[in-house]
Parts: structure tokens; C-alpha cells; sequence
């Protein structure tokens, strides 16, 4: 197929990319070394994709690569590491609120859409938003704590 180039914003760097026409977004940021987004059901359904394409959460994987063209995206990379954690992630640990993780880079996101635009954020917004991001492991109750812990509504901050 004929390779295209685009350009995007991707964690506060624009950066160009050759791509094949039909390549998703989630393989793109995957083989470019972006591999905190997972691929799950790879159909839209579970969020552990999610990633912040122009200040929404969206999932990468319903996503082709020439949509992100002339946007910005941020991914979890984009967001904090272990030295340097957002307080979302520091949330997600201190409650217990991961265990194999495979869905905590979607959740963080989706998450920090929400607080992005309104830090304010109550359960309900927390339950609305996140209602797309499915957890195998935790039962969500530890989820639900870590997130509305980083809501200015309950003092924290995001
Ligand atoms: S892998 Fe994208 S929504 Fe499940
Ligand atoms: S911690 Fe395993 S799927 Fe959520």
C-alpha cells in the first residue's frame, strides 16, 4: 500500500510519521515505542487504549493514524513515569487500585480527560466517563476511590 506522511502533536512534540493508509492509531503509537497503550479487545469496547486526542479521551484503536493528522495526542507516556508520576497514577497505587494493570493506562486517561475539563468531578461524571474502560481484575471500588480522590470536589488535585 502507499505510505502516507502525517504530523501530529504527540506529547507536546510534533513529530511526522510515515503510515500505511488503513494503520490505526494504536499501531502507530505502539511501534513507535508507545507501548503504555494497550491493545485489548481491539474493537472499541474496553478503554484500554485510551488515549487524549485533542483534549478527549479516545480510543486508539477505532482510530486510523490519518485522523490524529494536524491534532494533538497524549498518551500515557505523555503524562508521567515512575520518577515523575501524575497524581492520578500516584492515586491508582496508593488505593490498591491496580493489579495486573493492563486497563490503568486507559483508565488514567479517560480520567484525565474528565479532570482536565472539569476538576471538579463527581462519581456520577467519573461513572459516565468512565462506563467505556473495563477492569478484569480489581472490582473497581479501589478505582473508583483513586479517582475521586485527584476530584477538587474532595480536596485532591489533578
Ligand atoms: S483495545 Fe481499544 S477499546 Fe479495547
Ligand atoms: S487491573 Fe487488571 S484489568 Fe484492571
Amino acid at each position: 500500500m502507499n505510505m502516507k506522511t502525517i504530523t501530529f502533536t504527540l506529547n507536546r512534540k510534533e513529530q511526522s510519521f510515515d503510515i500505511e493508509p488503513d494503520e490505526t492509531l494504536i499501531d502507530l503509537l505502539r511501534r513507535t515505542g508507545h507501548t503504555g497503550t494497550k491493545l485489548g479487545c481491539d474493537t472499541g469496547m474496553c478503554g484500554s487504549c485510551a488515549v487524549i486526542v485533542d483534549g478527549r479521551a479516545i480510543n486508539a484503536c477505532i482510530l486510523f493514524a490519518f485522523q490524529a493528522n494536524g491534532r494533538t495526542v497524549e498518551t500515557i507516556e505523555g503524562v508521567g513515569d515512575f520518577d515523575s508520576p501524575h497524581p492520578l497514577q500516584t492515586a491508582m497505587a496508593d488505593a490498591g487500585a491496580v493489579q495486573c494493570g493492563f486497563c490503568t493506562p486507559g483508565i488514567v486517561m479517560t480520567a484525565k480527560a474528565l479532570l482536565d475539563e472539569k476538576p471538579d468531578a463527581s462519581e456520577e461524571d467519573f461513572k459516565l466517563h468512565l462506563d467505556g474502560n473495563l477492569c478484569r481484575c480489581t472490582g473497581y471500588v479501589k478505582i473508583k476511590e483513586a479517582l475521586l480522590s485527584c476530584s477538587s470536589a474532595t480536596g485532591g488535585e489533578s
